[in-house]
């Protein structure tokens, strides 16, 4: 089995990696060097800390070893073809996780490849960090039934979240700027999915979006590898920034998420990021017992 989109484990499979990931929190000592002998690559066409870390971090406290491959000797789709990479790769170690640019590649390797393969973040989706995402909610209320606002670029981030969220019950509102929402096709199949009555609505009116919600999710306005994009999308993001005039429109207890890195005063503000009810530490946290749920599940 792969996690190359959210949705290769199924809404079932989802609920089950955060189920266990909260245990894993709770009692990393449960799982420590169950997977020894294992190895995992680690590979990055693009920056990563939290990333990277979490994945080098969890590898070893399940007793696996983690592998960082380096992007420019490799070469993906440029010195040497996807699936040849993936079936080489295979050869040596038992899980392969890439971060990578084109998601294409990421379904090439998977297709070729008996090894699950694991998606670190491409131009399409970011499921480990939707994994993460859900168990940061889940530590503020029940999954089933909570809302989730996200501001800004209907992006990676925002796909994995609607498509995870929606199949275990939980409703997205993504507000963005005209010409900035999230791919139709990514929202059909959130939508499709959906379980329990989840509402997946798409609008670019951040105040009435983040209207009583349980939490509030913003991204950077530019991705990594669009910087050429950065000007002009600036003008046409500012009524998106996250500030604390629209977080108090949310629910009372609402919290504040943010994948990370943050672009302080752009898509947030600094008095949101500090907000006795931002989670994004938290959530950044969760980005390592989600991992470790993941790979267990992957090569149960
Ligand atoms: N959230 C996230 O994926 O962070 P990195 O790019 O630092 O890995
Ligand atoms: N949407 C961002 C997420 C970074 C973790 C990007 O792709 O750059």
């Amino acid at each position: 089995m792969d996690f190359v989109n959210v949705l290769d484990i199924g809404g079932d499979g989802i609920a089950e990696v955060v189920d266990l990931a909260a245990k894993l929190k709770a009692d990393p000592s449960s799982v420590a060097g169950t997977r020894s002998g294992m190895r995992v690559g680690l590979f990055f066409e693009k920056p990563s800390t939290r990333t990277r870390v979490s994945c080098e971090v969890g590898t070893a406290e399940l007793g696996a070893q983690p592998i960082v491959l380096k992007n420019d000797e490799v070469g993906l789709g440029t010195r040497e073809a996807p699936q040849d990479v993936a079936r080489v790769l295979e050869r040596y170690l038992d899980v392969l996780a890439f971060r990578v640019f084109d998601h294409r590649n990421l379904e090439l390797m998977a297709e070729h490849a008996a090894a699950p393969v694991i998606n670190l973040l491409s131009d399409l989706e970011h499921p480990c960090q939707a994994l993460a995402d859900l168990l940061t909610v889940a530590e503020h209320r029940p999954l089933r039934g909570a809302s989730i606002a996200y501001v800004g670029d209907g992006n990676n981030v925002a796909h994995s979240l609607m498509l995870a969220a929606s199949s275990v019950g939980a409703s997205v509102t993504v507000a963005a700027p005209p010409g900035y929402e999230p791919n139709e096709a990514v929202v059909e199949q959130a939508r499709a999915g959906a379980i329990g009555g989840a509402e997946i609505t798409i609008s670019n009116d951040p105040a009435s979006a983040v209207a009583g919600v349980d939490a509030v999710y913003t991204d950077v306005w530019t991705s990594m590898g669009s910087e050429r994009e950065t000007e002009e999308r600036r003008s046409l993001f500012v009524p998106f920034r996250v500030t604390e005039e629209l977080f108090e429109r949310a629910g009372p207890d609402a919290i504040f998420m943010h994948c990370l890195p943050a672009h302080r005063g752009e898509e947030v503000t600094d008095g949101v990021m500090e907000h006795s009810r931002s989670r994004v530490f938290d959530q950044a946290e969760n980005r390592l017992h989600a991992f470790k749920a993941i790979l267990l599940h992957l090569t149960a």
